[in-house]
């Protein structure tokens, strides 16, 4: 058998038709298949490797802690090196009351963390959630998850979860004293780039501090400079109680991470003893190689130059099959009229050698989420495809 037939027959399947490339070599934006044919990457893994693929620094830090050691024991007990110093690193670039990290092995586990701490610290049981938003898969983030196709096979779910709309002054009702926590992206990312209105956001952080109520905010996809500010609640002058995150988090390792202030974290060593705990999280190997990629996107000044490559892709995204383009940095969603044609877009793209995506919530929109180090050449070669494809549907 081939390795397509054995990744069809050995490898679980989430859906009956994979892209199924074969993918043999990545570096920077590009991405090259077994038979050499190159890929420009318009998708960076799902907004993961944000310093692109295979940074040098990145793969150098990778090496010097493998050579030191790898796993040692559970979350917590040892003081590692590369969980110490990148918890310095992150909170050092966090808002003050953001001063305690508690490294998860993937943004779902964040999701969960945070939901128990949050019932940990109330003692409330309800959360206030919002539609088309993504916080993870497993049972309690996806309780949270904002469409029911993909949760109603999956219940019974968490009860006490109440869905509002993004944006929705009337869900600020749903908040009240037994509400634990409200859980929300900061800007809705699978909903096809959906961003908060200011006032919403702002009126939303303060109901949630009058009931006492804690706001937790997912950056997951939208941190680490993808919305053009390291942080995208920099941009809305909302600071969360809870932040989480993941993806870039660990420069393409598998990193999750959810950070709250030290007196509300520290209720996870009372009552019980042990309040979240896990084997690989924070992995040693993980943390070195997200805090490369934190330092990288430091020095290099990468977040400068979100907006001119936003620019730059909205410039020379037109065309009448292109209803609207959708962005926040280099989160961006491309609209056509419907699944089919931005099925048909995608597919074209791959042949070319442009890879892309659509949304879990808005599948008529095409995914553009690079890596933020792609160059303006491989941004204009990769737009002139997106507008050829279209040109011969
Ligand atoms: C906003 C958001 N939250 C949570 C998650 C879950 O992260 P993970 O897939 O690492 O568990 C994702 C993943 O796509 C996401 O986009």
């Amino acid at each position: 058998m081939n390795q397509r037939e054995l990744f069809l027959k050995h490898v679980a399947q989430t859906s009956p038709a994979p892209l199924a490339l074969e993918i043999i070599k990545a570096e920077g934006s590009r991405l090259w298949d077994a038979g050499g044919k190159e890929y420009i990457d318009l998708i960076a893994g799902i907004s993961v490797c944000n310093v692109g693929h295979r940074h040098p620094k990145v793969v150098e830090a990778i090496k010097q802690q493998v050579d030191q050691y790898m796993h040692l024991l559970v979350y917590g007990e040892f003081i590692e090196s590369p969980q110490v110093q990148y918890a310095k690193l992150l909170t050092d670039h966090l808002p003050a009351s953001l001063n305690s990290v508690f490294f998860t092995n993937s943004g779902t586990e964040a999701t969960e963390g945070a939901m128990k701490l949050v019932k940990r610290v109330t003692g409330r049981t309800e959360i206030v959630a919002f539609n088309n938003s993504y916080h993870g898969s497993t049972q309690g983030a996806l309780s949270v998850m904002g469409d029911e196709y993909w949760r109603n096979s999956f219940r019974p779910l968490l009860p006490g979860v109440h869905h509002a709309d993004y944006n929705s002054f009337e869900a600020l009702e749903l908040i009240g004293s037994n509400t634990a926590c409200v859980i929300a992206e900061t800007v809705q990312a699978e909903a096809g780039i959906n961003a908060p209105l200011k006032e919403w956001i702002t009126a939303l952080r303060k109901r949630c501090t009058e009931t006492g109520t804690l706001l937790i905010l997912d950056e997951i996809q939208c941190g680490f400079g993808r919305n053009g500010s390291m942080w995208a609640f920099e941009q809305f002058d909302v600071v969360p109680d809870i932040l989480l995150l993941g993806k870039a988090l660990g420069g393409g390792m598998p990193l999750g991470a959810f950070v709250a202030s030290h007196e509300l974290m520290w209720k996870f060593t009372e009552n019980p003893v042990l309040g979240h705990i896990t084997t690989f999280g924070g992995h040693p190997v993980c943390c070195a190689a997200g805090m490369a990629a934190m330092n990288v996107l430091l020095e290099e000044e990468l977040v400068k130059g979100v907006a001119e490559k936003e620019i730059l892709f909205r410039t020379l995204l037109h065309h009448p099959k292109i209803e609207a383009v959708r962005s926040r940095g280099l989160m961006m969603a491309v609209v056509f009229d419907s699944f089919e044609t931005n099925k048909k877009v995608i597919d074209a793209c791959i042949e070319k050698g442009v890879l892309t995506d659509w949304f879990l919530f808005a599948s008529n929109c095409l995914r553009i989420a690079p890596p933020l180090t792609i160059t303006e050449d491989e941004i204009t070669k990769a737009c002139k495809m997106i507008i050829d494809c279209l040109n011969e549907l």
